[in-house]
C-alpha cells in the first residue's frame, strides 16, 4: 500500500513536470531588517523560478544581537545598513562567498575587500528643501545644515538613529573627528525642533512651516508621491543631492552576506547572487526606489525625476561618496559619543 502511494505520487510529481525530489525542497533560511514587502515579491518569484522555498524572518531591530544568539538560524543575512554586516563579518558571523559572478560583475565598491558580503542597494542621505522657502542653489551640500543662515531650520530625525549614525561614521571616517564634531555641534544649533520620528516626519516638519531644510534618505520622496496622505509633503519639497561640486553624498548601502551555517551554502550563495543580477537589481529599484550595485539597471522613472534641473545630476544618478566599511564602522562609538557629550536629540 506505502508503495503504491509512492509510486503514484512519483507518477504525478512527474507528469506535473516535477523532479522526484519535488517534496523535499530545499529551504534557504533568510534573516533581514528590510521592510518585507521590499523582499517578498522578489523571493516569490526566486521560488517560482528556482523550486526552492525561502523562509524569511523580518526583524525591525536589533538584527546584529540576534545573529550573535543565532548564528546559524539563517542561511543569507539581508541588511538595510551596511554597517551591520561589516559588524557581524567583524564578530565573525559570516562565511565568505565564492562566485565568480558575483566577482566578475559587481564593481569593486560594492563587494566586501573580504568577500564576506555585497552591497545590493544604496541610497543617498539627501537635503530635503521647501518649495516655497529655499531657491534652487541656495543649498547645495552638507555643509548647508550647519550654516548659521538655517538657524532654527532644520529638521533630522534622532541622531541616534541607524542612518544618522552611518552618515555621521562616513563623514568621521572621512573628514576626521573635529570636523565631524562641529557638524554635530552646528546641526543642534539650526534645529528647529527636537528630534522626533522618521525620515519622513522631517519632510512633513517642511510642508508644515516647522523647518526649511531636512536630512533624509532618497527613497522617501517617490514613497511619499505615491502615498496620498503624504504625497503633499512631497509636493512641498525638492530633493538635493549633496556635495555634487566636492566629494559628493554619503550614501546608505543595503547589504547581504552568508552566515557560518553550512546546510545550504550552494543554494544561498546562488540567491546571493541573483540579487545582485539584473532581474534581481530589476525588481528591488523598482520596489524600494533605492540605486542598483549593478551597472546598467535602469531606475524607475520615479527616480530618475529626483535633483532634476540640479547641475551635475543626469536622469536622477548622482555622484555617491564611497567610504569604504571597514573604515567606517570604528567611528561609531566616538559619533555617540559627541551626540552624548551635547544632548543631540535634547533640545
Ligand atoms: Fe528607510
Amino acid at each position: 500500500m506505502f508503495a503504491m502511494r509512492t509510486l503514484s505520487a512519483l507518477g504525478l510529481a512527474l507528469s506535473l513536470g516535477l523532479t522526484a525530489t519535488a517534496g523535499a525542497e530545499t529551504t534557504i533560511r533568510v534573516l533581514s531588517d528590510r521592510t518585507p514587502a521590499h523582499l517578498e515579491s522578489l523571493f516569490k518569484h526566486y521560488e517560482q523560478i528556482n523550486g526552492v522555498k525561502i523562509e524569511a524572518v523580518f526583524v525591525k531591530k536589533g538584527l546584529l544581537a540576534r545573529l550573535k544568539e543565532r548564528p546559524t538560524e539563517a542561511d543569507l543575512v539581508i541588511t538595510s545598513t551596511g554597517d551591520v554586516l561589516q559588524e557581524a563579518k567583524q564578530e565573525g558571523l559570516l562565511r565568505k562567498y565564492e562566485s565568480k559572478t558575483i566577482d566578475a560583475t559587481l564593481a569593486a565598491e560594492f563587494r566586501d575587500p573580504d568577500d564576506t558580503y555585497v552591497t545590493m542597494n544604496y541610497r543617498p542621505r539627501v537635503i530635503f528643501a521647501s518649495r516655497e522657502r529655499v531657491k534652487p542653489g541656495e543649498v547645495t551640500g552638507y555643509a548647508d545644515l550647519v550654516d548659521p543662515k538655517w538657524r532654527g531650520r532644520v529638521c533630522v530625525r534622532s541622531g541616534y538613529h541607524e542612518y544618522n549614525l552611518s552618515f555621521l561614521s562616513q563623514m568621521a571616517a572621512d573628514k576626521g573627528l573635529d570636523a565631524t564634531r562641529s557638524f554635530i555641534g552646528g546641526l543642534k544649533e539650526n534645529l528647529a525642533r527636537t528630534p522626533n520620528g522618521n525620515d519622513r516626519n522631517q519632510v512633513r516638519g517642511i510642508y508644515e512651516g516647522v523647518c526649511d531644510i531636512a536630512l533624509a534618505n532618497s527613497y522617501y520622496m517617490p514613497i511619499m508621491m505615491s502615498n496620498p496622505e503624504q504625497r503633499p509633503w512631497g509636493e512641498a519639497t525638492y530633493v538635493i543631492f549633496p556635495d555634487q561640486d566636492k566629494g559628493g553624498a554619503y550614501v546608505m548601502r543595503g547589504t547581504a552576506g552568508l552566515t557560518t551555517a553550512g546546510d545550504h551554502v550552494a543554494e544561498a550563495t546562488k540567491l546571493l547572487e541573483y540579487l545582485v543580477s539584473k532581474e534581481g537589481q530589476e525588481f528591488v529599484v523598482n520596489t524600494t526606489f533605492e540605486y542598483p550595485a549593478l551597472a546598467g539597471v535602469a531606475l524607475p522613472e520615479a527616480v530618475r525625476d529626483l535633483g532634476k534641473g540640479q547641475p551635475g545630476i543626469e536622469d536622477g544618478r548622482f555622484k555617491a561618496r564611497f567610504i569604504a566599511m571597514p573604515q567606517v564602522t570604528p567611528q561609531r562609538d566616538a559619533v555617540v559619543t559627541m551626540l552624548d557629550e551635547i544632548n543631540f536629540d535634547s533640545k
